[in-house]
């Protein structure tokens, strides 16, 4: 097998993360490529977002051992931030409602900070062009930019917000930790278009979802399982069809 060209993919080897004391992840291996969509599935508490917040570097989730290497860079040795400038990206990251702050002037910050620009370089007039464009793309309505921060969204709008941050930042890599949660099926097919239109050769992402009815919109081409800590399967699309009709625990024994 070739080698992977460690510019072009995540690739996370024997990640160990414990949380209090209780190890969670007990050595993971996965690897993101650009150009391809994988997901991860898994049970409820098997240590799906936990891998997420590992690798953004929340306090509070340890990583006892293994690398995710990525631009020839060990992440998980790097400042959050930098984290971030080096390409990765997760959705959850939106911030809590902060009063009076706008969604235009935020995700203008946070693209200042994630292209690593001084607030001269980039006019609010070209940012508004640029967010025109990405809106135009995830066909949301304008209106949606002068609105607070989070402030009254629904989880579709929250979700939406997550999905359009991630298209103004257009990151290499987007961890997207269940973006279907408690949306109706109207909301997923929005959520999913967007994670669609942003799909391509200049970007590898990695959909966690418990259920497989997201993966009927976003089709995946890799699916992982996840179960007590480590990826007990592999596979293609055809996995998550297996899985919905067999449920975790069966799928797990055939592998
Ligand atoms: N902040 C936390 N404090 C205590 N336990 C946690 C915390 N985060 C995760 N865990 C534990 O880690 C395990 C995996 O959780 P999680 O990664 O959220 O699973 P998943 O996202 O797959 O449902 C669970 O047993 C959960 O209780
Ligand atoms: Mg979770």
């Amino acid at each position: 097998m070739p080698a992977i060209d460690n510019n072009n993919a995540l690739i996370i080897k024997d990640l160990h993360v414990s949380v209090e004391g209780r190890e969670i992840l007990k050595g993971v291996d996965l690897e993101i490529p650009k150009g391809e969509v994988h997901a991860l599935m898994g049970p409820n508490g098997a240590g799906k977002s936990t891998l997420a917040y590992a690798l953004l570097g929340r306090p509070g989730y340890e990583v006892t051992g293994g690398e995710a290497i990525f631009h020839g860079k060990n992440l998980l040795e790097l400042p959050v931030d930098e984290r971030a400038r080096e390409g990765v990206f997760l959705a959850f990251q939106y911030p809590q409602e902060i009063p009076g702050l706008k969604v235009f002037h935020f995700l203008r910050s946070a693209y200042l900070a994630y292209k690593g620009l001084k607030v001269e370089e980039f006019s609010p007039m070209k940012f508004m062009n640029l967010l025109n464009e990405k809106l135009e793309l995830l066909k949301m309505k304008e209106d949606f930019i002068s609105r607070y921060l989070n402030e009254g969204f629904s989880g579709g709008e929250k979700k939406r917000m997550e999905i359009l941050q991630m298209a103004v930042l257009e990151p290499e890599i987007a961890i997207l930790d269940e973006p279907d949660s408690g949306l109706d099926i109207d909301a997923v097919r929005i959520v999913a278009n967007g994670v669609n239109s942003l799909r391509g050769p200049e970007r590898g992402i990695l959909v966690i979802t418990h259920y497989q009815r997201l993966l009927n919109y976003i089709k995946p081409d890799f699916v992982h399982i996840l179960m007590d800590g480590k990826i007990t399967k592999s596979g293609g699309p055809e996995l998550a069809e297996e899985l919905e009709e067999t449920g975790y625990e069966v799928v797990e024994g055939i592998g």
